[in-house]
């Protein structure tokens, strides 16, 4: 008797299912379209943003660009956010965690302003997608000095004017910082070759090379 109602009901179980992945499959088809049709909606008819407020677009934008929940912790701080899959790195930390200090220069990989550590590794944050940073240990320049007490590298480009505008600098120190800790600051070459990817405009390098090698011969006073 079990066994003859387990055989009637399984090709309903089986009927079900597939109802039920259909319908699923249905729901995140017409989200993908209706998502895509405003998008396109406003990617072709530009007018529309600016009438945006008008008609509470600005809402259903911001719901069409769905957030993802990402945490790390920053700068010793664990922190549970929401982010956009497209947003970089530096813009999140720039933008929603206000540590401005991290700096945007090219946005492109070329001057080094954006230079972050990542579980204690040198990165470029503005080439660094947030969401790929799930677990992990960020440290931007507010995060090196102790309190009050400035970190020996922060000490070491004071004393040598290591920079002039200071909008590089921010990002000299975390790849100064890394360069000894990669051991790759041996000799003033060596220096200079593992620090190319950090551009001065100001031409302060002479002064930051001498502070990096007062770090490293760990001469701080
Ligand atoms: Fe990232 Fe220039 S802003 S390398
Ligand atoms: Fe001005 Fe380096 S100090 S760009």
């Amino acid at each position: 008797m079990i066994r003859t109602l387990w055989v009637l009901q399984k090709p309903t179980i089986t009927m079900d299912r597939k109802n039920l992945n259909e319908q699923e499959s249905y729901e995140s088809r017409r989200g993908f379209l209706k998502k895509s049709s405003l998008l396109t909606a406003i990617a072709v008819a530009p007018a529309a943003v600016g009438k945006a407020a008008e008609y509470n677009l600005g809402e259903k934008i911001s719901e069409a660009f769905e957030t993802t929940p990402v945490n790390m912790t920053v700068n010793g701080v664990k922190k549970q956010l929401a982010i956009e899959p497209r947003s970089t790195l530096l813009d999140v930390l720039r933008e929603q965690l206000d540590l401005t200090g991290t700096k945007k220069g090219c946005d492109y990989g070329q001057c080094g302003a954006c230079t972050v550590h990542v579980n204690g590794q040198r990165v470029l944050s503005c080439l660094s997608l947030a969401v790929m940073q799930e677990g992990k240990q960020i440290t931007t320049i507010e995060g090196l000095a102790k309190g009050d007490e400035l970190h020996p590298m922060q000490q070491a480009f004071i004393k040598h004017d290591g920079f002039q505008c200071g909008y590089c600098t921010p990002g000299q120190i975390m790849s100064a910082v890394a360069c000894i800790n990669e051991g790759h600051a041996e000799s003033k070459e060596d220096i200079r070759e593992f620090m190319s990817g950090n551009i001065c405009r100001c031409g302060a390098y002479p002064n930051i090379v001498k502070a990096i090698q007062e770090v490293k011969n760990g001469q701080k006073s």
